[in-house]
């Protein structure tokens, strides 16, 4: 994992960032959240891919039910609160898409994708009978875990922090509002609660809701 130097993240003209930062780091705190549940299902989907590496059988529904999981809550949910929010805050207070850590996370997202796009077409594959894709299916969700695993420590070691250290009290506090618009909209539309509960369902754990 590359250390986060000053020299190395394309900061171009690093403006002062104010000091005063009122905690306002739900942002962060919520994207952290998400990570847990991600790393939760992560850890089931190995159990299960060991299971059928070694047998040579794919559970169709419990896979298509771990790749619901990842496409909506970690593509449709997560992701876009990471580019369109915090990293474009980032971006805004002087980090470049083209330099590290911005290129590699997004060139992750948009891989991700694709890994999960083609684990998809080999899995309605399989389900059409055609046995020879399962080592394919087997291998891409293979790849996709490891990746999605690394993405997410890359994050939270080498982009998060510099939430603290480049932006402003008034960014924090438009970016929380920002947040908390997003996550409004994902209350109503059921989704978080949605996907929430099929994590702890796909990982055999409790579904803890609050109060
Ligand atoms: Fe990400
Ligand atoms: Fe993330």
């Amino acid at each position: 994992m590359p250390l986060v130097t000053r020299g190395t993240l394309g900061v171009s003209q690093p403006r002062p960032a104010a000091r005063s930062k009122g905690g306002a780091m739900e942002s962060v705190e919520i994207l952290k959240r998400e990570h847990r549940t991600v790393l939760l299902v992560v850890t089931a989907a190995r159990r299960d891919l060991a299971r059928a590496v070694e047998t040579q059988e794919i559970a169709e529904v419990q896979v298509e039910r771990l790749l619901d999981f990842f496409r909506y809550f970690t593509n449709s949910c997560h992701d876009p609160k990471e580019e369109d929010l915090l990293f474009t805050a980032l971006h805004r207070r002087g980090l470049s898409w083209d330099d590290y850590p911005l290129r590699q996370l997004v060139r992750e997202h948009e891989e991700m994708r694709v890994v999960l796009d083609s684990a998809s077409d080999l899995l309605s594959r399989v389900k059409a009978g055609d046995g020879a894709a399962v080592p394919s299916l087997l291998h891409e969700l293979g790849v996709y875990l490891d990746l999605v695993q690394r993405h997410i420590a890359a994050e939270e070691e080498a982009a998060f922090p510099l939430v603290q250290e480049l932006l402003t009290a008034q960014d924090l506090k438009e970016l929380s509002d920002a947040f908390a618009a997003v996550a409004c909209e994902e209350l109503e539309e059921g989704v978080h609660a949605y996907y929430t509960d099929l994590a702890h369902e796909l990982t055999g754990t409790p579904a803890s809701r609050p109060a």
